[in-house]
């Protein structure tokens, strides 16, 4: 028996709804394969505990969440009881940062029965590598003078380790793909780290001899995404170039409601955490109208960080087959509940009815 030992902080607002839900589509996958068990924590880190506690998680909090497989998180901010500077960076960026979670992935990928925003979106399924430690996100620089002479400088910082990790991770997971890497660049504008960028590149994808590899520049690489989503497996960027690109994929799949995350661990000393990339949603709480696909997309992708990847496309199959049959919650144009959602994903997945690679 395979046992996994996962952290689950749902956290505030819709976290609290999807979590559960996510959580039981997971042991039914557990109790269909029979060789398989998930034994879930619970962690209240939350804005009301920041309000019972004033701290967003105890002192030794990331002792505790060190010692499993993964942190599965559903959402954290809820601006009424603490600002989400504090909620933010209590909680979510000091896990992602002390864990070394290096790598963040966000796929885009057309799904069947949901409406794209574009005319013709064409059958896309884009896997996005951000680096996610430095680049141009960095405290580096200053400001200087006042008034009219008033200069900031910002530095942006690239490692070769940190560069090479991100592009090998883009290879190794193309390799299981469709053999196609892509590398966002600028090196036509900017001056120094994008052409190292390039060239690091070049060094990479030449160990790689089997997986085709481009580069394009961010500005027409932006466009594409829209005019031809369908020409891309995996695509590299730096941590700004990434940030955009990711939010781009999300809104071409639909609604921010089945978007997933991950922030990925690679050198394997501390656990990876898997996330939606909608927030707490305040305006719908309580209706249970939360689209709990986001989330459960993120356990799909807990489970192939696992190696568990057949269950991991399986389970999106499920999901697929849920929305192309129609079962879809308000913010993707259905009036399905939270609860109707999940009980039809359940319901296919006991029954067997979804074939692997459908
Ligand atoms: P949000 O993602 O919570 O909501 C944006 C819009 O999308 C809302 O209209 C909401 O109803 C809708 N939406 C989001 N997820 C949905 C789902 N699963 N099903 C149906 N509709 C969904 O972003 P917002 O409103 O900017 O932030 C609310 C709070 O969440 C803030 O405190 C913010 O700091 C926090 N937040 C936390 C994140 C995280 O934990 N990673 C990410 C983004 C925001
Ligand atoms: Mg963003």
């Amino acid at each position: 028996m395979k046992k996994y030992k996962i952290a689950s902080i749902p956290g505030d607002g819709i976290g609290r709804e999807v979590v559960p839900a996510a959580i039981d589509v997971l042991h039914t996958i557990a109790d269909v394969h029979g060789g398989l068990k998930f034994q879930f924590e619970e962690f209240p880190y939350s804005c009301n505990y920041y309000l019972e506690h004033g701290k967003m998680m105890d002192d030794d909090g990331l002792e505790k969440l060190k010692n499993f497989d993964s942190i599965f998180l559903g959402a954290v901010g809820d601006a009424t009881l603490v600002s989400d500077h504090i909620s933010l960076w209590g909680l979510l960026i000091k896990i992602r940062r002390e864990f070394e979670q290096v790598i963040n992935l966000r796929p885009a990928k057309l799904v069947k029965g949901v409406r794209s925003p574009l005319v013709n979106p064409k059958d896309f399924d884009i896997m996005v590598v951000r680096e996610n430690s430095e680049g141009e996100y960095s405290s580096v620089g200053g400001r200087i003078y006042q008034g009219e002479d008033e200069i900031a400088i910002q530095n942006a910082i690239f490692s070769r380790k940190g560069t090479e990790r991100a592009m090998r991770f883009a290879f190794e997971l193309a390799a299981k793909r469709k053999k196609h890497v892509t590398s966002a660049t600028k090196s036509n504008g900017i001056f120094h780290s994008m052409p190292f960028w390039d060239e690091i590149f070049k060094e990479v994808a030449a160990e790689y001899p089997d997986i085709k590899s481009d580069s394009q520049h961010i500005d027409a690489l932006s466009a594409f995404f829209i005019t031809h989503p369908d020409k891309f497996d995996v695509v590299v960027a730096s941590n700004l170039f990434g940030d955009i690109l990711t939010d781009l994929g999300a809104a071409i799949m639909g609604s921010i409601g089945i978007a997933p995350a991950a922030n990925i661990n690679v050198n394997g000393k501390y656990p990876s955490m898997f996330e939606p990339v909608h927030g707490s949603a305040p305006d719908i709480v309580g209706k249970g109208i939360s689209n709990p696909i986001g989330q459960i997309w993120t356990a799909k992708m807990m489970l192939d960080h696992f190696g568990e990847e057949e269950l991991g496309q399986e389970l999106l199959n499920t999901i697929e087959a849920v929305t192309n049959d129609g079962f879809l919650t308000p913010d993707i144009g259905g009036k399905h509940t939270t609860a109707e959602v999940t009980e039809q994903i359940i319901g296919r997945l006991k029954s067997g009815k979804v074939a692997i690679g459908n």
